[in-house]
């Protein structure tokens, strides 16, 4: 098992570069399906989602070259099954984009039902509805989503029933090889949907409006290679940003795109915080005395929900009162548990919760309940004096590269530490 250890209390100054926005990457991988040849992907994270697609792609006969640590070139020419087992669908969520992808590309695929963060229901009827639009007929069974185009894939018009960041992926991928336009109303217009549809139209597809709540695909034969650098990570950034100003640091984040950080710039303002916004990066400094203030998470361009646990974990330091509320999942607030070990004063009634901020909060053991909560932990225990021990960070690991490198170059002390099993334990006495 291994554990981050943090010794707190120190402010966090200096610089940091944000890698590759991990939603985009996750969809841009599959999405290399459609070329009729080599693409060459540029800013990648180091991460271990990005691992898993790649080794979902490869079981499936890709061939991926490393040409540096964030450059790979990914050859989908070989691949011949369209087929994702449990095995490799289990442990990333988002391996239901292959479903779109491989429905593009073969007119039919065969994927296990994702695994990922659990916070309440996910259920994934929007994304069906919108391949069954197209002309797809799908059965669930075993575990398993089939989907088939006999007769091909046909653009039509869709409106969404709810705001869906996978759907609106899905049905993107699913669309840019369909016979004809295809218009998706009620779209997700978060940046990572924006950067699937720049890389779709670098290959030659006809997508337009990506950004908007309707977006129009027409249908083209073929897709080419391509070179394509991602965005950065807006939630990477907006974590770094909350870890300087709980700790009363001074830090430049750079390799951002200052526009898809102004929900999270304009409640740390609203704390007062002081954050500085140049072409590509901000500066965030803090000297403590942060202000209660009131979140509700929303579609993008609302506050993400992806930011909920890091920035509920500032308000638990702040003074007064503050109230979150969840507006896109039923159940994200299973890691308050865990803040509550380290003395924060919340309460939670379904969707909402209460912060009675309480200054500071101290060192205890604690556990990543997933990728988000994990890196609320990180926060609170870079925060708090003493010495935090943090367990189950293969979560945060799943979004945060070389998270311990980038923390330690800003001064913290941290460190991650391998920690035997009990089976290890046994063989060992
Ligand atoms: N929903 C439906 N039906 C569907 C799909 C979604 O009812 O077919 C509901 C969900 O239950 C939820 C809401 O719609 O209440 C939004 O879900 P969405 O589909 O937008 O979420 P997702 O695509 O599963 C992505 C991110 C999440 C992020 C959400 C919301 C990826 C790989 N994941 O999930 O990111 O929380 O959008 O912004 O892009 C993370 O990075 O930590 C993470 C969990």
């Amino acid at each position: 098992m291994e554990k981050f250890v943090i010794n707190g209390g120190k402010p966090l100054t200096g610089e940091v570069e944000i890698s590759g926005a991990k939603n985009a990457a996750v969809a841009i991988i599959p999405a290399t399906l459609l070329a009729e040849g080599p693409c060459i992907l540029e800013n990648l994270p180091n991460i271990s989602d990005v691992t898993i697609g790649f080794n979902i792609l490869r079981a499936m006969g890709a061939k991926i070259r490393t040409i540096n640590n964030n450059t790979f070139e990914i050859d989908t020419t070989y691949v011949t099954e369209p087929v994702v087992p449990y095995e490799m669908a289990k442990y990333m969520r988002a391996s239901y984009y292959f479903l779109g992808a491989l429905l593009a590309r073969f007119n039919r695929a065969s994927v296990a039902m994702p695994g990922g963060c659990n916070f309440g229901v996910r259920p994934i009827d929007q994304h069906l509805k919108g391949f069954n639009a197209l002309g797809a007929d799908y059965t669930i069974d075993h575990g398993m989503i089939d989907v088939k185009a006999e007769q091909g894939l046909l653009g039509t018009q869709i409106y969404f029933d709810v705001v869906s960041v996978g759907a609106t992926i899905n049905v993107l991928l699913a669309a840019v090889k369909a016979k004809g336009l295809t218009i998706i109303e009620n779209a997700a217009k978060e940046p990572h949907i924006v950067d699937l549809a720049n890389f779709l139209n670098s290959m030659g597809a006809d997508i337009m409006g990506a950004g908007t709540d309707v977006i129009k695909v027409r249908g083209v034969e073929k897709l080419n290679s391509t070179t394509y650098g991602i965005i950065p990570d807006q939630i990477e950034a907006g974590t770094y940003m909350v870890m300087a100003a709980a700790t009363k640091g001074n830090v430049l984040i750079k390799n951002v795109i200052p526009k898809h950080l102004e929900s999270i710039t304009s409640k740390l303002v609203k704390m007062g915080v002081t954050v500085e916004e140049y072409d590509d990066s901000i500066r965030v400094i803090s000297h403590g005395n942060l202000q209660r203030t009131s979140v509700k998470t929303q579609p993008h361009p609302g506050f993400p929900t992806d930011m909920q646990p890091q920035i509920t974990t500032l308000l638990a330091m702040a003074e007064g009162t503050s109230i979150v509320t969840e507006g896109v999942w039923d159940n994200r607030f299973q890691y308050v548990d865990e803040l509550r070990r380290m003395g924060a004063n919340i309460s939670v009634d379904g969707k909402v919760a209460v912060i009675e901020g309480c200054g500071a909060l101290h060192a205890a053991p604690v556990k990543a309940t997933d990728l988000r909560a994990g890196a609320a932990m990180v926060i609170a225990a870079l925060s708090a004096k003493g010495t935090t021990e943090i367990e189950n960070i293969h979560h945060i690991e799943r979004g945060y590269g070389d998270i311990v490198e980038k923390l330690q170059h800003l001064g913290a002390d941290i460190k991650k530490v391998i920690i035997p099993d009990g089976a290890e334990l046994k063989q060992a006495l």
